[in-house]
């Protein structure tokens, strides 16, 4: 009997943070970028209010929360697509723009999934060197051929938790030529704050060549509901609206995620909350001369390159103290580990935990 045979795709799956290792009691999740704080509690109350009507379909066009979105930002609504998580952005531009033989462009330790995105759509992904697991402008550039169709940069970035000033963005986008298509991904744009970065958002509002992409995964605390959006040219939006799924955000999260956006006391909450303490577990993880990002986001991509003790083992002797961080395997990033940071409690048992392990 010849059975179905789906197509081979030459694509490694995503590999999430673990929730588990080792059935270890009570593990405390550090593996994910996920909110320290949770969401808003009007954003739970909002998805509590809709309960009753999980029967009906959502929106098709997330009508509701691109308003308030377009309110906030002072942007257009008609230029917001909202996707299943921003990932469903990542997807759908891949869709949007790809043909076999054409060439996408990442950096080195850029965010795996552009890079499983193009493939999945037959395409080719180009590496760009990054200097110091810090993307380059001119590594960039010189990937560039006729066949480059887009160009995937994260700001900061996830693993590494570097970034581009604005004049690097600016100059970039600049320099690479008008009919390729720059993304750029904002997922933990409210984290940072430095006299040289500007938001994607704020950075590229009136260009009509560049993909700005949100989640409502990391300070929103959403990231169960699956949200995120995408802001581009009207007509770049317009031909994603045409292969968009029919009701690709659900209800709960269109509840929510209006709710969150108009909740500015609690995002500032959470934004003074992962200032205070990324810098306290900078200045611990410092003292024990690990080489670290600068706090710009709301996790650490620790390198213990010069420590005789391996990533590995450590990973290992935190999972044991119920601890769990994410391995950088799939990034190819050798002796690292990556910390999200955690609540107040998890905090604490970490820079204990790290400490009686380096000591
Ligand atoms: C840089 C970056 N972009 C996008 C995402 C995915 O976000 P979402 O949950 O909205 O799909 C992540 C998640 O970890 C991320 O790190």
């Amino acid at each position: 009997m010849t059975l179905p045979k789906p197509i081979k795709f030459r694509v490694e799956r995503y590999i999430g943070g673990l929730s588990q290792f080792k059935k270890v009691d009570n593990p405390i999740k550090l593996s994910a970028n996920e909110s320290a704080l949770g969401p808003s509690p009007k954003a739970i109350q909002a998805f509590e209010n809709d309960k009753n009507k999980i029967f009906k379909y959502p929106e098709s066009d997330s009508s509701s929360l691109r308003e308030v979105l377009a309110e906030k930002f002072n942007i257009d609504s008609k230029r917001i697509i909202c996707g299943s998580g921003s990932d469903q952005i990542f997807d759908l531009t891949c869709r949007l723009f790809l043909e076999p033989e054409d060439e996408v462009i990442v950096t080195e330790f850029g965010f795996i999934m552009y890079g499983i995105y193009t493939l999945q759509h037959k395409a080719k992904v180009v590496l760009a060197k990054e200097k110091n697991f810090k993307a380059s402008v001119d590594e960039i550039l010189k990937k560039v051929t006729n066949k480059t169709k887009i160009v995937f940069i994260a700001n900061p970035n996830n693993p590494t938790g570097t970034y581009l000033s604005k004049d690097e963005m600016l100059n970039l986008r600049k320099r690479l030529k008008s009919n390729i298509l720059m993304v750029v991904d904002d997922a933990y744009f409210e984290f940072l704050y430095s006299d040289d970065f500007t938001s994607g958002l704020e950075l590229f509002k009136d260009f009509t060549n560049v993909l700005v992409t949100r989640t409502f995964s990391k300070i929103y605390g959403l990231a169960g509901l699956r949200l995120g959006w995408g802001y581009s040219s009207k007509e770049i939006i317009d031909a994603m609206y045409q292969i968009k799924p029919p009701f690709n955000v659900n209800r709960a999260a269109l509840a929510a995620g209006v709710e969150a956006i108009k909740d500015e006391g609690w995002i500032n909450k959470a934004i003074e909350y992962n200032t205070l303490w990324s810098k306290k577990i900078f200045s611990v993880l410092k003292e024990y001369n690990i080489k670290v990002n600068e706090p710009t986001t709301n996790f650490f991509l620790i390198n213990f390159g010069e420590k005789k003790i391996s990533s590995d083992k450590i990973f290992e002797k935190l999972a044991s103290k119920r601890l769990i961080l994410r391995k950088m395997t799939q990034y190819k990033i050798p002796n690292a580990l990556r910390l999200t940071i955690g609540n107040k409690k998890a905090n604490e048992h970490f820079i204990q935990s790290i400490g009686s392990i380096l000591k």
